[in-house]
């Protein structure tokens, strides 16, 4: 045989081998690479050691983000403890693989511990824990973490304030002063780790309407005082197959861009009704929900400045859908429960395939 073309085929079964995969199939993280953007989903530490799990993590994700252990409730068990472990084994999963890892979250209503919630602090006291907090868990993941949900879910759908701890329950000192406790936070954070890019992250705020007005006029005024704040995150739940809510996000994404920061989608997932037997209610919802997946990736992928697209979790076994929903809806993500990969999966990898070819970049199939 031509030595050149032995050569070429001993590459090419060392290349079959090493990809683990029975044909060469490209993943979503092999088209993400090259496009230079990030394909993320959320992850359970604890199933880090399920081999099925794991390798298609590996295979298919370039970024990855704790879904709770990095949570208050999960970092900071009483006040004077911090537990990394869990947040520690995703980070050292990922920089064994070449994975980016997104921080989530520092500020939150929700998933707070009760020592804190019931602790009856003062406000100063509660400032002063926030920006421990803060400055405590951005230092231990530096270099680690390369952005971080500072603040979550502050605003309603109206465009107001979501009471809390932080804003005005008592808050931080700043109840009833508009962003001014988000401003304080985002300044703790930049001081933290000043390398760190810095989000808010929000759910129901993809397209134009009050809440994503409230975070645009937030950012705007931000960024024309030097507050530091460098992306925003958009969760992409979506709960209603025929929402017109996500109608307007290209619009949304753009004006954001236009602003100088980053937008992220941070938690995509669409929950399919399910019956009383968990079974699918219609077959033709698995279609209904690639095209909206397909809808975000695009939204995403137009725009230069949306650089992440993330989705909360990515198989149908270990997602937080039918628990939130009380089993009435599910089958949200990318792979069934079983790991193999379903419509919205191949969606995804075609708009990531596009998005190649249209840069001269395709890998091929
Ligand atoms: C959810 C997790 O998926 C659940 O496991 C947990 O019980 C509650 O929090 N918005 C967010 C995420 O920003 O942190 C939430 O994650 C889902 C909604």
């Amino acid at each position: 045989m031509h030595a050149k073309k032995s050569l070429n085929l001993a590459l090419a079964s060392i290349l079959f081998i090493t990809s683990g995969r029975g044909c060469l199939a490209q993943s979503l993280r092999d088209y993400a690479d090259r496009i230079g953007v990030l394909i993320g989903t959320a992850v359970n530490p604890s199933k880090l050691t399920e081999a099925a799990y794991a390798s298609t993590l590996a295979r298919e994700f370039n970024m990855v983000e704790p879904e709770n252990a990095m949570k208050w409730g999960a970092i900071r068990p009483d006040q004077k403890t911090f537990n990394f472990k869990s947040g520690d084994q995703v980070v050292a999963f990922a920089q064994g693989h070449r994975i980016k890892v997104r921080g989530h979250c520092l500020v939150w209503q929700k998933y707070n511990p009760a020592w804190l919630m019931n602790g009856h602090f003062t406000s100063e006291q509660l400032s002063d824990l926030l920006r421990e907090h803060i400055s405590t868990v951005m230092k231990h993941y530096a270099g680690q973490v390369f952005a971080w949900d500072v603040i979550n879910e502050a605003f309603d759908a109206s465009g107001g304030f979501e009471r809390s701890i932080w804003y005005d329950s008592p808050g931080i000192g700043m109840a009833g002063k508009g962003t001014a406790y988000l401003e304080q936070a985002f300044r703790w954070a930049r001081a933290a780790d000043p390398k760190a890019l810095l989000f808010y992250n929000d759910y129901d705020a993809e397209g134009l309407n009050a809440k994503s007005n409230a975070i645009y006029a937030m950012v705007k005024d931000f960024k024309h005082r030097g507050v530091p704040i460098d992306g925003v995150g958009l969760q992409a739940h979506v709960f209603n197959l025929n929402t017109k809510e996500i109608s307007s996000m290209s619009e949304n994404i753009a004006r954001l861009a236009a602003l100088g920061v980053e937008v992220h989608i941070t938690e995509m997932d669409a929950g399919l009704p399910l019956d009383k037997k968990g079974n699918l209610v219609n077959q033709s919802d698995l279609t209904k929900q690639a095209e909206i997946y397909r809808f975000v990736a695009k939204a995403c992928l137009q725009q230069r400045g949306c650089t992440a697209i993330q989705t909360w979790g990515f198989t149908d076994k270990y997602s937080w859908i039918p628990g939130y929903t009380k089993g009435t809806k599910g089958m949200a993500l990318l792979f069934d429960e079983v790991y193999a990969p379903k419509p919205v999966y191949n969606a995804l990898r075609e708009v990531l395939q596009q998005q190649a070819q249209s840069a001269g970049i395709d890998p091929g199939p």
